[in-house]
């Protein structure tokens, strides 16, 4: 196990898309999964894409810290999902695809690994439904909602070459992250 060097915004390989994984069940993908689950855990992040630690793999991870489910009480109709259970440990998805549910979009902060400090509202399908493929080469389907399928929906673009701020449409809520909480208004 070893802690991988993740790369920044303006490395080539976050730019370029990611190729399928041909066996998921390879050796070499097991060892690449134990060294992202290392990389993650002392990133203390929500997900981790391959591309994100220079190799251009179809393959993320990703969890759903406590008290990010289920959909934060802004389900706006939908049938209320039940908290779902296993997703506070990471998950590995290879080869996903997502598919949105209906063309409902919320917004919410997002921040990333490979821009350090930064963070900004993005808006995301609130349903999606997914596809991937497990490290016993098993298929699976599933949906998600809220911060999950937020999560899910931001990994997968690493693996599209795209960054979320390609997916902000209002770039005055990019921050610095040690900037919020600062009060808005300056007395004159
Ligand atoms: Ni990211």
């Amino acid at each position: 196990m070893a802690i991988l060097k993740i790369a920044r915004m303006g490395h080539p390989v976050l730019s370029r898309p990611a190729l399928p994984i041909a066996d998921p069940t390879a050796p070499a993908i097991a060892r690449l999964i134990d060294d992202m689950m290392e990389t993650l855990e002392d990133a203390n992040g929500a997900g981790l894409a391959a591309p994100q630690v220079h190799v251009p793999l179809r393959l993320v991870l990703f969890r759903v810290p406590p008290g990010r489910e289920p959909a934060e009480g802004d389900d706006g109709g939908d049938s209320n999902p039940a908290p779902e259970s296993g997703l506070e440990s990471p998950t590995v998805l290879i080869n996903p695809v997502i598919e949105p549910i209906g063309e409902r979009m919320v917004e919410d902060m997002e921040a990333c690994l490979s821009l350090p400090g930064l963070a900004g509202i993005v808006p995301r399908y609130h349903h999606i439904r997914y596809r991937w493929t497990d490290t016993e080469g098993q298929n699976h389907e599933r949906e998600a909602r809220g911060f999950h399928a937020r999560v899910v929906q931001h990994e997968c673009d690493h693996l599209d070459g795209i960054l979320y701020p390609m997916r902000m449409t209002d770039l005055s809520t990019f921050t610095f992250t040690s900037e919020l909480g600062r009060p808005a208004a300056v007395e004159a």
